[in-house]
This record gives structure tokens, sequence and C-alpha cells, in this order.
């Protein structure tokens, strides 16, 4: 199964994602520093994925000081998780995936344990657990979907995203797999295409029929009819149901309303923020200009001119029918209270909310 990133030879390496679909090539990242610039510049991204990647971070830290002694491998690792947490502040995955590594460094070295090889193990636990989540979001997030007709999905949510398989498109897959007749319109997702370079490629990859569509073709396909459903995947999830994802995530639930379309959205728990009340305290990251005067490196507006390049928003939950996760379904109209419930799920004793 595609994987965006792994740890091998004492390197993390990243499948860069800035090149897709023109060219597949492996970065060996040997350093905390050239991770965290990898995450920066989008070279690995999907909150999903930046999570693994940065436990990976984490792991080379520990892999790296251990010759020096436990006391200074561990604060390497600290200093790693920093350094990594300074990267991107919309996800939340990155942040739980750095808390829980720290943590486990504690531990270990608390115990007198080889923190460089368990470490590794742990990170690539979090990686395990992510690729078995979004299967289980796959099952889940598929019996949503109508047995056939058009499926909207923005940004890429996809393998490429997580730890493999997918959120957004891991329903998809197994809503295909499972026989429904769907097609999916891929938004190209301005201002960094990652539907058009990216999900457009792993449908393509699958065979599953994909048409992809300019950001601002949306409402009019709603208006004809041939959108059924959306499904989007999310950055952070507030504790009332709030959902940050890719810049123009909003934009589509608001047509999808006015249109009576469902829309879904597909994230694993690790997404899920139960520390915020609501959206409004998401931090919203905002890239550089020149992402929004240019196009795929070539400039597309004078200059000078200025821009905002909020690189995520906010859909209040009153406009989300469902939030899937691998703990269970959160459903429109008590989004929040579901997600308490699944949020208090005994998880060696999982029963409950389905
Ligand atoms: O800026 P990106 O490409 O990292 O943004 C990614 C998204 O918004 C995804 O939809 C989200 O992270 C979910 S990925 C399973």
């Amino acid at each position: 199964m595609l994987t965006p990133v792994e740890f091998r030879d004492a390197h993390v390496r990243i499948l860069d994602q800035r090149r897709l679909p023109q060219e597949e090539v492996w970065l060996k990242i040997g350093s905390v520093e050239e991770l965290s610039r990898a995450i920066e510049t989008l070279s690995v991204r999907g909150a999903p994925a930046i999570g693994i990647a940065a436990a990976y971070g984490c792991a080379l830290a520990a892999r790296q000081a251990g010759a020096v002694g436990p006391a200074r491998a561990l604060a390497a690792v600290r200093a790693a998780a920093e350094r990594l947490a300074r990267t991107r502040p919309t996800a939340v995955n990155l942040f739980w995936a750095l808390e829980r590594m720290r943590k486990r460094a504690e531990q270990i070295a608390a115990a007198g344990g080889d923190l460089a090889m368990d470490l590794l193990r742990e990170a690539e636990q979090i990686h395990a657990e992510d690729r078995a989540a979004c299967e289980e979001i796959g099952r889940r997030g598929a019996e949503l979907l109508p047995q056939e007709g058009g499926v909207l999905t923005h940004c890429n949510a996809g393998a490429l995203a997580t730890g493999g398989f997918g959120t957004a498109l891991g329903v998809i897959r197994a809503a295909v797999a499972a026989g429904k007749r769907i097609h999916v319109y891929a938004d190209e997702t301005r201002p960094l295409l990652q539907g058009a370079r990216l999900t457009a490629w792993e449908l393509l990859q699958d065979g599953i029929p994909v048409t992809l569509i300019c950001d601002n073709m949306a409402a009019h396909l709603m208006r004809l009819g041939r959108i059924q459903a959306c499904v989007v995947g999310a950055d952070r999830i507030a504790r009332n149901g709030d959902t940050a994802n890719k810049i123009g995530t909003y934009g589509v639930a608001v047509l999808a309303r006015h249109h009576n379309i469902p829309i879904l959205v597909a994230a694993p728990w690790s997404t899920v923020d139960m520390a915020l009340p609501d959206g409004s305290r998401i931090p919203i990251e905002e890239r550089d200009g020149q992402e929004v005067r240019s196009f795929q490196g070539s400039m597309c507006a004078p200059p000078a001119v200025p821009v905002v390049n909020p690189a995520f928003d906010v859909t209040p939950a009153s406009l989300i029918q469902a939030i899937v996760t691998e703990r269970g379904v959160a459903r429109a109209p008590d989004l929040a209270g579901d997600l308490q419930r699944l949020s208090a799920k005994n998880l060696d004793n999982p029963g409950g909310i389905s």
C-alpha cells in the first residue's frame, strides 16, 4: 500500500509531494532540521502524515544522539519535538504525535531502555495505527455514501496524506470496493493544487473514476445534480464538531447545504481536539503570498499585489452531516454529544456509537 513516509537505513524517507505527479522522487532525510523544512514546504503534507513524519523525526533525533548517552539523547528528542512543533500550526495530529513521542521517550529513559530503538518502535506503531484507523474509517464511511453517484472531494485526504489508504479517499476506496458506483469530482484546490496533482494521481492509479474540476465549478455541478455527497478530510476538529480543513472546504460546505447535499468529514481520532470548545480557537496557518501570486512556479499576478493566503478554513458543525472516525460516527444534529461519547469510549472494550 502506498505510504508517503517511512524510516529506512537510518533516514526518514519521504515521497516528495511537491514533485508529484510529474515525478516520483523519494527524499532521504538525515536531520530534524531537514525534516522540518520538508514539512514546512509540503514535501510531506496532510494532517496524519505530518504527525507520522514528526514521530519518525523524534526517533531520528534519538538515534543520532544515542552515542552521547541517554540524558543527551532525551534532550535531543525534546529539542527535536520543539523544532517540529514550529512547522505547521493547524493540524493537531502533529502536536498529538509529538506529545506521544515525548512522553514515551521520558518513560523509556526512566526505565533505562534503548531510546533509539524503542522510539522507532513507537513511531512505527503510530504509523501502523493510522493506517488501520483509515481502513476502519473507510469501512464506516462507505456505508454513508449512496449506492451510486457523484462524490465531491476537496484537497487530498488520501494515502499520500496519511499512513496509507486515506481518510476521505479511504471512504471512497472502501465504497468502490463494496461495489458502489462512485464517480469522484476532485476540486483542484488552489493555491497548491493538492486535488489536481495528488487526488487525481491517486485515484487514477486505483482505477477509480475521477473528474478534475476547478474550485469554482462545484456550485454549477451541484445545481446540475451531478454531486450526491461531499467527503473531505480534516486538520483539526473542535469538540463541538467545527472542522478545520484545507481552505475552500467551508465554501464547499455552504454550497452543499444550499443544494441539500450531505457533507461527511473523515478523520482519525488523533485529529479531534477535545480541548478546544469550538473552531474559533483553531490556529489557521497563513502561508507565503507567492503561492497565490504564482501558479506552479510561474507568476500569474503582479508581484506587488497584496494577497492573503490562509491555508485552512473552519467549517461550522452546523453544516456537517457526519464525522467519521475509527471510533465511530458522530452524526448531526448532535455532533458534539456524539464526539463526547466517542471520546469517553473504552477502546479496550469498544461498543456504543457506531
Ligand atoms: O496543506 P495540506 O496539504 O497539508 O492540507 C491538507 C488537508 O487540508 C487535508 O484535507 C487534511 O490534512 C486531511 S488529510 C487526511
